[in-house]
């Protein structure tokens, strides 16, 4: 049975989504696993851009709405890497059916299921966090951010559904930018994986392609590589390293 892994934050573009498709393309090419990618912000989802995925008749809308099956609202972008993409017009949903429910039909099929979550502190985000058996906050390191990640960690203590991890995104390695021990003392909790600022991330959504596909040795690529193995427990080494290690005494 798949294991369940939301992405989470309550700051509008921090990298949610950009965790979330990266991470599992990287499960899938990388890794041989396959997942399927839920769209769970549902007031503004575009998981599917991503993947190339902008016009479709099922969505995850209409599965919460009981007016699909959850099997027919699933996208195969190819064998390993399947979608429930959100509806870009709908927006909130009265009265859904409950996202973990939903999830349970098809967790048999995938070896990992991947959920975006909405930044909407009110319900929305409860959708992923009840829906997910491993929950990770994506947080950039400057302090307005970090100031909305404490506030997630305390509203999920609260509700007794703990984070798992903290993911620092973005990061420029600038001397004014919180440093990983400072927010994981602050929050209290481990940075499991750190993505570098790298142009190439958007370049990707440009063309859509997911990065670990589009520009596999590029910096962000190799951190989302090093994030889906510590996720599935297996060994990852920067392979451009080795390279240049090899490189190195062959010329010799
Ligand atoms: N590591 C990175 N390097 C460069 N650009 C990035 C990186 N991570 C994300 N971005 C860019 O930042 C923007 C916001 O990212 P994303 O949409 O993933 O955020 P989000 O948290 O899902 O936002 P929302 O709350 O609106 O759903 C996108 O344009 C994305 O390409
Ligand atoms: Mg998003």
């Amino acid at each position: 049975m798949a294991e369940t892994i939301g992405f989470i934050a309550i700051k509008g573009g921090v990298g949610k989504t950009t965790c979330t498709a990266n991470i599992g393309a990287s499960l899938a090419y990388k890794f041989n696993k396959k997942v399927l990618l839920v769209d769970a912000n549902f007031t503004a989802p575009n998981l599917g851009f991503y993947f190339d995925i902008f016009d479709t008749k099922k969505t995850i809308h209409d599965v919460l709405q009981n007016k699909v099956k959850i099997e027919d609202a699933i996208v195969e972008y190819n064998e390993k890497i399947h979608i429930i993409p959100g509806a870009l017009c709908q927006g909130a949903i009265k009265k859904p059916l409950v996202l973990d429910a939903v999830l349970k039909k098809v967790k048999d099929a995938y070896d990992i299921i991947l959920i975006d979550s909405s930044p909407n502190i009110e319900n929305e985000i409860l959708f992923t966090i009840n829906a997910s058996d491993v929950v990770y906050t994506v947080t950039t390191p400057d302090f307005p951010t970090l100031s909305t990640t404490l506030r997630l960690l305390k509203l999920t203590h609260q509700k007794k559904n703990y984070v798992n991890g903290l993911i620092l995104n973005k990061v420029k390695y600038k001397k004014y930018e919180l440093e990983k021990r400072e927010i994981e003392k602050t929050a209290e909790a481990p940075v499991i994986g750190v993505i570098p600022n790298d142009w190439k991330v958007e370049e990707s959504l440009s063309i859509p392609k997911p990065l670990p596909l589009y520009a596999p040795k590029s910096n962000a690529a190799v951190a989302f590589n090093s994030i889906a193995a510590m996720i599935i427990d297996e060994d990852y080494k920067d392979p451009r390293f080795l390279a240049r290690l090899k490189n190195l005494f062959m010329r010799r």
